[in-house]
């Protein structure tokens, strides 16, 4: 039988100490793998100089940080989160730049963006969300974009857990957030055609159980 997945049991909201040491717990579990990694991952964004990117459960920073070294000066990055430990180091991380901000608006809900952002950024936040609430991320990335523009989600790929190598299956099914394995299980790309994206792009990491997929907008609607 199916096994059925509640947004009560979700980890992404994450918090408390968790919250607090974010990056750190980061680089340690990944045995200090995790900073190149997250710095190749922003790379293979394509950022271009300008662009205004809007960043969905932004977390501590440190991504917005390194979008920004390739959206430069005149590019933005449009921050959307909720944790309260997350948004106090998320402020004090950016204070200097202008052209990032903060917003504390849930991404699970529909949004007021329209036609307005070159990319909208993922990370790590869209496997832990029920279908339903998948959905509406989904529209919102959708909504928010100008036409051409990429949603750009970095999270698991699509694999069999059952035939993972065993750290991997051990992470999924007892340390991760339980909705994970519901994400891993679908296609990704399948979730996102029928909002209308219709041409991918795809990088892999960690031998191959880590992926960015870029899901383009159409430019003619
Ligand atoms: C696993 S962390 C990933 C953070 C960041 N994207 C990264 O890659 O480092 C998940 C983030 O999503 C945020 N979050 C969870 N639910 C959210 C929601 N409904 N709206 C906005 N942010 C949310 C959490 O507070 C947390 O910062």
């Amino acid at each position: 039988m199916s096994r059925r997945y509640r947004q009560e049991d979700s980890k992404v909201e994450v918090r408390g100490f968790e919250a607090r040491h974010y990056d750190t717990l980061m680089n340690l579990i990944t045995f200090g793998w995790y900073p190149k990694f997250i710095r190749q991952a922003i790379a293979d964004l394509g950022l271009q100089p300008g662009e205004k990117v809007l960043d969905f459960g932004a977390g501590t920073g440190r991504n917005a940080l390194l979008m920004r070294e390739y959206v430069g000066e005149n590019g933005t990055i449009t921050a959307l989160e909720i944790g309260e430990e997350m948004k106090a180091q998320f402020t004090k991380k950016t204070a200097t730049f202008r052209n990032i901000g903060l917003v504390d608006r849930r991404i699970d809900e529909p949004l007021p963006y329209e036609s307005e952002y070159d990319v909208v950024f993922i990370s790590f936040v869209l496997h832990g969300f029920v279908q339903e609430k998948r959905d509406i991320i989904i529209q919102n990335a959708y909504q928010a974009l100008k036409p051409g523009g990429r949603f750009a989600i970095l999270d698991y790929s699509n694999f069999d857990v059952d035939r993972a190598v065993w750290y991997v299956r051990w992470a999924i099914r007892k340390a991760e957030c339980p909705l994970a394995e519901d994400f891993i299980d679908r296609d990704t790309k399948a979730m996102l055609k029928p909002f209308g994206f219709e041409r991918f792009e795809e990088h892999f990491y960690f031998k191959n159980y880590l992926r960015l997929l870029k899901a383009y907008k159409p430019i003619k609607i």
